[in-house]
C-alpha cells in the first residue's frame, strides 16, 4: 500500500496511481483529525468520494503517530491526550475516539488503536504496553459501529519473542478479519526485524491477512512474505521520489547526479510504467535541477510501480513454487 497520509499520495493523481498496479492505499486518523477533520470528510462522503480513489483504502488508527510525532503526551489506561502540532490545543485519542472518527473516514480496513513503543524499551515497559494494547483491542472491537468496515489487530512486543507470542496468540481470540505486527522498523537491527516477523507471523490466523506495517525494502519484504505477511505499506517509494531518487535494479539512484545529464536511456528500460516508457534520466536530472516538481510526480510512478512489480513478481514465483530459488538473495541476511 502506498501512504497517503493527508487522503493523497503525494503528487501523484489516482489516474496515474492506477497505471502503477497499487490496489490498496493507506490513509491516517491522526492527520486527517488533525486536519480537515472527520467531519468534512464525511460530509463529502467519506475518503473514497473525497480523494477520489475507488480502490481499497486502509486508514491507520493514530496510535502510531501520537508516538511517533506528539513530544507532549500523557498515556493513561483511558486512552493518550497530546498536544496538537498544527495548533497547540490538547487533543485526546482513545480507542473509542479512534474507532469513531475512522468509522466516519470510511475505509474499507481500519486499524486497532496500539501503544507502540520506540527502540530500544525495557521489558517490563514494553510488557505492560502490549498488555494495555490487548484491553484497548477489546474496546476498539466494543466501539465499531460499521461492520461493513473490517477492523484489524494488531501485534505488538517489541523485540521480546515471548511477549510476541503472548501477543499473537490473545489477538487470534478475537477472531478479527485481520492481524497486523506493528511496532517493528523503529529503530531496532534489520536482523531483529526479521526474527520477529519469522516468529510471530506463523502463530496469527494463515486464512485472515497478515500485515506488517511501515515496512517496504525489497528485503524486508521478501523475508516477510516468506514468513507469510500478505501486506505491507511504506512510504519508501514516494519520499525517495520527493529526495530525486529512483529504484532501479534493486538499487538507489539519485537522479541529481551528474552522471545522468547526459544519459538519454530510459529511466529503467525494463520497467513499463509511464515514466519509463517516455522519460530520460537526463530528463529527469533537469527536472531536479530545475527544481520542477514534475519530478517527484514522475519518480513516484516509478518508484511505486516498481515495488508493485517487486510483489508481483514474487507472487508469481510463490505460484511456480520457485519463490525460494528466485528471490535467494533477497531472502539472505544483509549482506555484511
Ligand atoms: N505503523 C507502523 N508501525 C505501527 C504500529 O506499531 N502501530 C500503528 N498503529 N501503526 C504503525
Ligand atoms: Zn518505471
Amino acid at each position: 500500500m502506498p501512504v497517503g497520509t493527508l487522503a493523497n499520495i503525494k503528487t501523484v493523481t489516482p489516474a496515474q496511481l492506477k497505471m502503477t498496479g497499487a490496489e490498496m492505499v493507506l490513509a491516517n486518523t491522526y492527520h486527517l483529525h488533525l486536519q480537515p477533520g472527520e467531519d468534512i470528510v464525511a460530509e463529502a462522503g467519506g475518503l473514497h468520494r473525497f480523494m477520489a480513489w475507488d480502490g481499497p483504502i486502509l486508514t491507520d488508527s493514530g496510535g502510531f503517530q501520537v508516538f511517533s510525532l506528539s513530544q507532549i503526551r500523557t498515556i493513561t489506561e483511558t486512552g493518550v491526550t497530546f498536544q496538537s502540532p498544527r495548533d497547540g490545543r490538547m487533543i485526546q485519542l482513545t480507542p473509542e475516539t479512534s474507532i469513531q472518527i475512522q468509522n466516519r473516514l470510511g475505509a474499507d480496513v481500519i486499524m486497532a488503536f496500539d501503544e507502540c513503543l520506540p527502540y530500544p524499551s525495557a521489558y517490563e515497559v514494553t510488557a505492560a504496553a502490549t498488555h494495555r494494547t490487548h484491553r484497548w483491542l477489546q474496546r476498539c472491537v466494543e466501539a465499531n459501529q460499521r461492520p461493513d468496515q473490517a477492523l484489524f489487530g494488531i501485534v505488538q512486543g517489541g523485540i521480546y519473542l515471548d511477549l510476541r507470542q503472548q501477543a499473537a496468540a490473545a489477538l487470534s481470540e478475537f477472531n478479527l478479519p485481520g492481524y497486523a505486527i506493528g511496532g517493528v522498523s523503529v529503530g531496532e537491527p534489520p536482523d531483529l526485524i526479521a526474527k520477529i516477523v519469522q516468529v510471530t507471523t506463523p502463530l496469527l490466523p494463515a486464512d485472515k491477512p497478515r500485515y506488517l506495517m511501515g515496512v517496504g525494502t525489497y528485503r524486508e519484504m521478501a523475508q516477510a512474505i516468506a514468513a507469510g505477511i500478505d501486506l505491507f505499506d511504506c512510504v519508501i517509494p514516494t519520499r525517495l521520489a520527493r529526495h530525486g531518487s529512483a529504484l532501479v535494479a534493486g538499487e538507489r539512484w539519485n537522479l541529481k547526479n551528474a552522471r545522468f545529464r547526459r544519459d538519454h536511456a530510459a529511466l529503467d528500460d525494463a520497467c513499463p510504467c509511464y515514466t519509463c516508457r517516455y522519460f530520460s534520466r537526463a530528463y529527469l536530472c533537469h527536472l531536479i535541477h530545475a527544481q520542477e516538481l514534475l519530478a517527484f510526480t514522475l519518480l513516484s510512478i516509478h518508484n511505486i510501480t516498481e515495488l508493485v512489480r517487486f510483489t508481483q513478481r514474487i507472487r508469481e514465483s510463490i505460484l511456480a513454487n520457485t519463490f525460494v530459488a528466485d528471490f535467494a538473495a533477497w531472502l539472505r541476511s544483509e549482506p555484511t
